[in-house]
């Protein structure tokens, strides 16, 4: 390992990638310019949506996000819905519910002011190892060294580690920390975290990576072996489980439809759901128990997503309430002209365009 420390220091690694990253830093809406400095709250704000999400996906909410709430006093502020309906179609909605949590706690009891250590961080609800490092490091410049999927990819090419996901992480940790260390006295580890996710996300691609491009080209172990493309390792995928279930569009006379709303803890807490059975069993619809006496339309097709942990094969029926029809508790109508200002989540969402199409 200290071999590796001595060559990250002599290939001038962390040197090539800032001068590359001077040259070629994407803008990107809740990063500093050169010069400026950055702003805690949007920092924190990005790096929690950005996490299982992708920039392009993410750039239309983060604006949204910011035009709703311009500061952390106005999010802590915030009603939990107006939240969780801004944020749905990011999905991982606990995400959105620490979110809160974490604004509402730094309001009061930090005056609305973020900690800068990597440690105090830590201790903000939603805030991980990952988002703790990249906060301190991008809106402290601390010595921090985050690890997020880009990361984990070009320091594995660059050293040639061949150690399989998700034992790699820890590796990469550990040199993903030297790497700043070595260059304490240019005092930038906020760049060089950034600079890293700029070099995996535009040049060291996990197909096809653009090797001409690169500021490391000359240092590359792993273009030097050939095996660029092979690495990061992975342990083999276990296939997901797959399950199914019935969801029912239930529409009354004024074309309304029945709604309600998830427990808050647990998958898709807190987000509107159309009645639903059959695939997580803790949390079907009471609707069940009303329906026997409905007629009701089998859709064709079927809806499929895929979450974290299973693939969701969803059947649509649809009805029409009867005259006297008396909704369960917990359920409310609403109307589909509603349903942008409402918490939809993306499986929803789907169902939604199946029946309307
Ligand atoms: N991915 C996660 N955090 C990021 C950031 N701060 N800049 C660019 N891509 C990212």
């Amino acid at each position: 390992m200290s071999e590796r420390k001595n060559n990250l220091a002599e290939m001038h690694a962390a040197q090539k990638l800032l001068g590359w990253y001077d040259r070629h830093r994407r803008v990107l809406p809740w990063r500093a310019l050169p010069g400026e400095t950055p702003d805690p709250y949007r920092v924190w704000l990005s790096e929690i949506m950005l996490q299982q999400t992708t920039v392009v996906t993410v750039k239309p909410y983060y604006e949204k996000f910011l035009q709703l709430f311009p500061t952390i006093h106005d999010l802590a502020a915030a009603p939990d819905d107006a939240v969780m309906t801004a944020w749905a179609g990011l999905g991982y909605y606990s995400r959105a519910r620490n979110l809160l949590k974490c604004a509402r706690t730094l309001v009061t009891a930090h005056d609305g002011v973020f900690p800068q250590s990597e440690s105090a961080l830590l201790t903000l609800p939603g805030i991980g190892p990952y988002t703790a490092a990249a906060i301190a490091a991008i809106a402290f410049n601390q010595q921090a060294a985050p690890v997020d999927g880009n990361i984990e990819r070009v320091l594995a090419r660059l050293l040639a580690l061949t150690t399989p996901l998700p034992k790699l992480k820890a590796e990469v940790k550990t040199y993903a920390t030297q790497f700043v260390e070595a260059d304490a006295p240019n005092n930038r580890p906020g760049d060089i975290a950034q600079a890293m996710m700029d070099l995996g996300a535009t040049i060291c691609t996990p197909k096809r990576p653009n090797c001409l491009l690169c500021p490391w080209q000359e240092d590359c172990a792993a273009k030097l072996q050939g095996i660029e493309e092979t690495l990061p390792r992975r342990a083999p995928k276990k296939p997901k489980p797959e399950r199914r279930g019935t969801v029912w569009w239930l529409e009354n006379k004024k074309g309304e439809v029945l709604m309600y709303r998830r427990p808050e803890k647990g998958l898709l807490g807190g987000m509107m759901m159309l009645p639903s059975a059959g695939w997580d069993a803790d949390n079907d619809s009471t609707l069940t128990h009303a329906l026997p006496d409905i007629e009701t339309q089998s859709l064709p097709g079927a809806v499929v997503h895929v979450f974290t942990h299973f693939r969701l094969t969803l059947k649509v029926e649809r009805l029409t309430a009867p005259p006297r029809f008396k909704p369960p508790a917990a359920h409310i109508w609403v109307h589909p002209k509603d349903f942008p200002d409402t918490a939809l989540p993306s499986v929803m969402r789907k169902v939604v365009t199946h029946v309307l199409g």
